[in-house]
C-alpha cells in the first residue's frame, strides 16, 4: 500500500552546536576554573539522526533553522561533509541553538542549552515546504522545535500517507490526538516513564506497563533502554531487542540518534520492525565505540 518509490528521507528538527569542556570539578561561586580540554561538536537530535541516515546511504532531506553566525555556518558544513541535503535549512536573527557541557572527570554532566533559531520555525513553513513532505519516504522528528510544529507535521503526513517516526524527546507533552497519527513512536526510559505515568527502568516494567504506552499511538512503540538493549511493542506482545555486546563503550552520546537513523533506513529499506530494531541496535552499538556522536556513527560497511 505504502509508496516506497518516494526516495528520499526527510529530518524537520533540531540542530545544535555543542562545547563540551573536560574538567575535574565545577567552579565555586566566584571562581574562574581551568578546564582540562575543550571539544565541539555537531549535536542535535535532528542533525544527528539525519548523519546516521545519510551515512548508510540514503538521500537525507534536513529541514531546521540556524543562526546567521559562524556556529550556523559550521553546523551546515559539516552536514553536507556527511552527504545531508541542507538547502531546507533556513536563517534566522536568533542565534545557533547551543550547548555547553561540563563533563567532570567522575562522569557526572552539567549542560546547559539555548534553543536559539530551532524554535524560530514555523508551521506556515512548512506549508512551504508542501511538496517535500508529501513526496517523502519517511519523515524524522523529535521536540527539539516548537511543539505545535511537529503536531502540524505528523496531520500533514498523515494526510498524505507519509511514514512519521517520532523521536519524543525531550519528553514532553504533546496532542495525545496527534500522538495517536504516529507510525512509529520512540523513546528511551526517561520518556516512557514520562509518557506512561510510570517508571520504566527496565525491561520488566517496560513490559508490565506495556499498554500504557501501546496506548499511546496506533503506530508501533519502541522503548529503548541503553545498555540493556530496546523493547519492541507489538500489538500481539513485547518483543525484547538484545543490545549487541561491544568490547569497550567509549561514548555512548548520540547512541539514541544512530538507532532512530538506522530504525529509519530499515523502514525505508522494507524491513519488518523487528528487523529493523535489530539492524538499529547494530549501527547504535558502533556509535558508543567512538568519541562524539555524529562522527562516530557507522556507514553500512562498518555495519554488516
Ligand atoms: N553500552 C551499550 N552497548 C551496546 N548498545 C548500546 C549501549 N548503549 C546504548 N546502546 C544501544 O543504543 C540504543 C539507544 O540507546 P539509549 O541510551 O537508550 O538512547 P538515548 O541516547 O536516547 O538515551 C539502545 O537501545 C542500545 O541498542
Ligand atoms: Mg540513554
Amino acid at each position: 500500500m505504502r509508496d516506497w518509490e518516494r526516495d528520499y528521507i526527510c529530518v524537520i528538527g533540531s540542530l545544535n552546536y555543542d562545547i563540551i569542556m573536560k574538567q575535574k570539578r565545577m567552579p565555586f561561586l566566584g571562581e574562574t576554573y581551568t578546564a582540562d580540554s575543550i571539544t565541539y561538536s555537531g549535536g542535535g537530535k535532528g542533525a544527528n539522526q539525519a548523519v546516521q541516515c545519510a551515512k548508510l546511504g540514503i538521500d537525507t532531506i534536513m529541514v531546521g533553522k540556524v543562526g546567521r553566525d559562524t556556529f550556523g555556518d559550521t553546523l551546515v558544513e559539516k552536514l553536507k561533509e556527511y552527504g545531508v541535503d541542507c538547502s531546507c535549512i533556513g536563517r534566522s536573527s536568533s542565534p545557533t541553538g547551543v550547548g555547553v557541557v561540563h563533563a567532570l572527570e567522575d562522569g557526572s554532566v552539567y549542560a546547559s542549552i539555548i534553543t536559539g533559531a530551532n524554535f524560530d520555525i514555523t508551521s506556515l513553513e512548512i506549508d512551504g515546504l508542501d511538496e517535500l513532505v508529501r513526496n517523502s519516504g519517511i519523515i524524522i522528528l523529535q521536540l527539539e522545535i516548537p511543539t505545535g510544529v511537529v503536531e502540524h507535521i505528523i496531520r500533514k503526513a498523515k494526510q498524505y500517507h507519509v511514514y512519521t517516526i517520532l523521536n519524543a524527546a525531550p519528553a514532553k507533552e504533546i496532542d495525545r490526538d496527534v500522538l495517536k497519527l504516529v507510525d512509529g513512536l520512540i523513546v528511551n526510559e526517561t520518556e516512557a516513564s514520562f509518557y506512561a505515568g510510570v517508571d520504566m527502568t527496565d525491561g520488566g516494567m517496560v513490559r508490565a506497563h506495556a499498554d500504557r504506552l501501546r496506548q499511546l499511538t496506533d503506530g508501533t512503540v519502541i522503548v529503548t533502554l541503553g545498555s540493556k538493549g530496546s523493547m519492541l511493542l507489538e500489538k500481539e506482545g513485547v518483543v525484547p531487542i538484545e543490545p549487541v555486546k561491544v568490547e569497550h563503550v567509549t561514548d555512548s552520546t548520540g547512541a539514541g540518534d544512530s538507532y532512530i537513523g538506522a530504525f529509519a533506513y530499515g523502514k525505508y529499506k522494507g524491513m519488518t520492525d523487528r528487523q529493523a530494531c535489530c539492524f538499529a541496535a547494530r549501527a547504535a552499538s558502533v556509535t558508543v565505540t567512538k568519541i562524539g556522536a555524529q562522527e562516530a556513527m557507522p556507514c553500512l560497511r562498518e555495519i554488516n
